[in-house]
């Protein structure tokens, strides 16, 4: 017994003594010490020498032994660790115990959750995506578009202008890159750019009372599509299938005849309302439906304005907000929200990819 108890106290003090400057080393601590063929398994193995009277302090003796060795393993781990954190191949010290930094995962917001989905549906249609500027003269935002000055239409969009330039205005729709994608394909080392299938999002403004229900600036999504021959029915088939693919196989689809000058016929689309499915609610005003977009023919005159001949080619059109979609779908009752950067309601996204 004192044998053992000696041998053990001579381990001790031969391991207490051992340093290890690198990982190398500790490996070797750890083979010669607790590896399979070590020396804690060897003298473990002396037990069976032990006689009987002496098993139960002998096991303890031991077992404080194997302790004693694992600790003296893990505190040469953590006082050897290192890292490299300057790049400079050097390493520095890190004690690796103590908790990380955390990571918090960033949310997406929910207008470009929407923005993101209606723009996936029209892509898989073969729309490419395009964008234009927020700041924009008066022929891109209303003369081309058959909005002449002094034209009663320009009252339908509140319109904030820019003081040091009379001629720009903050766009109050995303139908000024319309007018810039036909521009851009009409020109003359461009010909072959016909057809157009785009779509194209973007944040616009209009000099309105901010409330709970509408605000000063929001987004939009404008469609486009020229081409030889195409027709209102192309325009219904492709809303059909975004419908379909938005709200789901039953969603029921009324066009409404309505007025844009741009466009020649003009309509609003509405869906069944998809929060009381068309019984009526209060987010439907209790009429089944809720109004999503405007769209129509391009006005022949919007063509020409681009050098598009309007006896060659025809083209559809649609225009719809991003804002009024993303609060139907979340719940949200507040347009307010989306810009006011509370990071208790933008955290609330983080699933909704
Ligand atoms: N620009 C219109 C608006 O802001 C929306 C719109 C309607 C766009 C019809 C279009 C369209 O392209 O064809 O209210």
């Amino acid at each position: 017994m004192k044998t053992l108890q000696e041998k053990i106290e001579a381990y001790k003090k031969e391991i207490s003594a051992f340093t290890a400057a690198d990982e190398n080393e500790i490996e070797s601590f750890r083979i010669k010490y607790l590896g399979s063929k070590g020396l804690v398994k060897s003298i473990m193995s002396e037990m069976k020498n032990v006689s009987p009277d002496n098993k139960k302090e002998a096991g303890l003796l031991l077992n404080e032994f194997k302790t004693f060795v694992e600790e003296k393993f893990a505190s040469l781990k953590s006082a050897t660790a290192t890292v490299d954190t300057t790049g400079d191949g050097k390493s520095s010290s890190i004690d690796f115990s103590l908790p990380g930094d955390p990571m918090p995962v960033g949310a997406r917001h929910p207008v470009v959750l929407m923005r993101n989905r209606i723009v996936s549906i029209f892509q898989r249609l073969g729309f490419a995506v395009a964008e234009g500027p927020e700041i924009e003269d008066d022929w891109h935002n209303f003369g081309a578009l058959n909005l002449p000055e002094h034209h009663p239409a320009r009252d339908m969009q509140d319109t904030f202008y820019i003081q040091q330039n009379p001629d720009w205005v903050l766009r109050t729709h995303t139908s000024n890159v319309q007018i810039r994608e036909m521009e851009k394909a009409s020109l003359p080392d461009r010909q072959g750019k016909l057809p157009i299938r785009m779509i194209m999002p973007g944040r616009v403004y209009r000099n309105e009372t901010v409330s709970a229900r509408s605000h000063c600036f929001f987004h939009q999504i404008e469609g486009l599509y020229v081409d030889e021959n195409v027709s209102f029915a192309d325009l219904k088939q492709t809303l059909y299938f975004f419908v379909k693919e938005m709200y789901g196989q039953d969603v029921k689809v009324r066009f409404r005849p309505s007025y844009f000058p741009f466009t020649e016929p003009s309509a609003e689309m509405d869906v069944s309302c998809f929060i009381c499915g068309g019984s009526g609610c209060n987010i439907c005003k209790k009429t089944g439906w809720v109004e999503i977009l405007g769209c129509g023919m391009v006005h022949p005159n919007v063509l020409s304005n681009c050098k598009i001949d309007p006896n060659k080619y025809t083209g559809f059109a649609f225009g719809m907000g991003i804002e009024r979609p993303a609060m139907l779908k979340y719940g949200i009752n507040d347009i307010r929200l989306f810009s006011e950067n509370d990071i208790r309601f933008l955290q609330q996204f983080t699933a909704a990819i």
